[in-house]
């Protein structure tokens, strides 16, 4: 194509990767698959409208800080900068800060290859004075910077708390790798959605409307479609809730009868309440997380959160010598 508004980089075939994973996982105890798999063209459609559901507080309430926030934060960061958003696929917060910002290049990471290609699309057509380098990846291997993309001083921007679902452990691994990436004196700024009442949070992962339930049975479709899978949707409930003790949302797919099931060639057999744990949702005070973030070495350099106090964005910044 002639006529192309961005930059699109391949930067890692994620294909094999969800029969390796899925396989894996399910031979686990407990069995689990990664949450990144959600993410096909339909369980991204899923997920957009799980964030306008009126249970779903957390895209709501980090929209308004960005946006209350917005000058704040270009201030602290700088203009110029190389914005890179490891999954962004949907570009859509972004939108609040580009003209604050006025970033030299915008890098939107995504493994979901086709969602990253039309969004980024959209921006580049939105903003037509900006740079779009949209770097297809799985950033939980791997981040890198397309090798086209414009030197500036990098600023990393992770919304929606997507943070959570590694394990701090893995949230610590995560920060440094993304400290790594911007560099000495670079920026990243975390959407981290805050501990609070289990009934909220419950409420925000069993929606009324059963899109985020549609959302976490996806999976089981995808493996149908993708891996030649015989899941029997009716055979399979979601299940998702606030454990407290280890401040973590999960969400589970609970088989509701002993059933045998064939994946990629593999038999499974389930016994009637066994669950497939699809995802961890980590919650955090605000000081747990400005820990998490020294471990990783890097400093806060500021913290906002929304008027109810549900959500909260952090800047952190890079705070090593440039030896070079
Ligand atoms: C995209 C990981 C931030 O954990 O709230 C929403 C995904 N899962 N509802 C979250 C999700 C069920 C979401 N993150």
């Amino acid at each position: 194509m002639t006529s192309e508004i961005i930059q699109f980089h391949d930067l890692h075939p994620t294909q094999a990767d969800f029969e390796r994973e899925v396989l894996t996982g399910l031979r686990d105890r407990p069995r689990g698959i990664p949450p990144k798999f959600f993410y096909d063209r339909r369980g991204s459609e899923l997920f957009d409208a799980i964030t306008e559901t009126p249970e779903y507080y957390v895209t709501r309430a980090e929209i308004e800080i960005l946006q209350a926030r917005a000058d704040e934060i270009a201030r602290l960061v700088g203009t110029g900068g190389l914005l890179l958003e490891p999954g962004g696929g949907s570009c859509a917060k972004v939108r609040v800060l580009l003209e604050g910002l006025e970033p030299c290049a915008y890098v939107p990471m995504d493994i979901s290859r086709k969602h990253l290609r039309m969004a980024a699309e959209q921006v580049a057509a939105d903003f037509p004075w900006l740079e779009v380098h949209a770097a297809h990846t799985d950033f939980t291997r791997r981040m890198e910077v397309p090798p086209t993309a414009p030197e500036g001083p990098r600023v990393a921007f992770f919304p929606g708390s997507s943070i959570g679902n590694f394990h701090p452990e893995h949230a610590v691994d995560f920060i440094a790798a993304v400290a790594d990436l911007v560099g000495p004196g670079g920026h990243f700024l975390v959407g981290v959605d805050l501990r609070k009442e289990k009934t909220l949070l419950d409420a925000a992962y069993n929606d009324a409307q059963g899109i985020t339930a549609a959302f976490n049975l996806n999976l089981l479709e995808r493996m149908n479609r993708e891996l030649g899978a015989d899941f029997e949707l009716p055979a399979w409930r979601h299940q998702a809730g606030y454990n407290e003790a280890e401040g973590r949302v999960e969400m589970h797919l609970v088989s509701t009868r002993k059933q045998r099931v064939t994946v990629a060639g593999d038999v499974f057999d389930f016994e009637e309440g066994e669950t497939i744990h699809t995802e961890n949702s980590y919650k955090y005070g605000l000081d747990e997380f400005d820990g998490l973030a020294r471990r990783a070495g890097m400093e806060p350099v500021g913290v906002w959160t929304d008027q109810r106090g549900l959500f909260s964005v952090h800047l952190l910044q890079n705070m090593a010598l440039d030896e070079t």
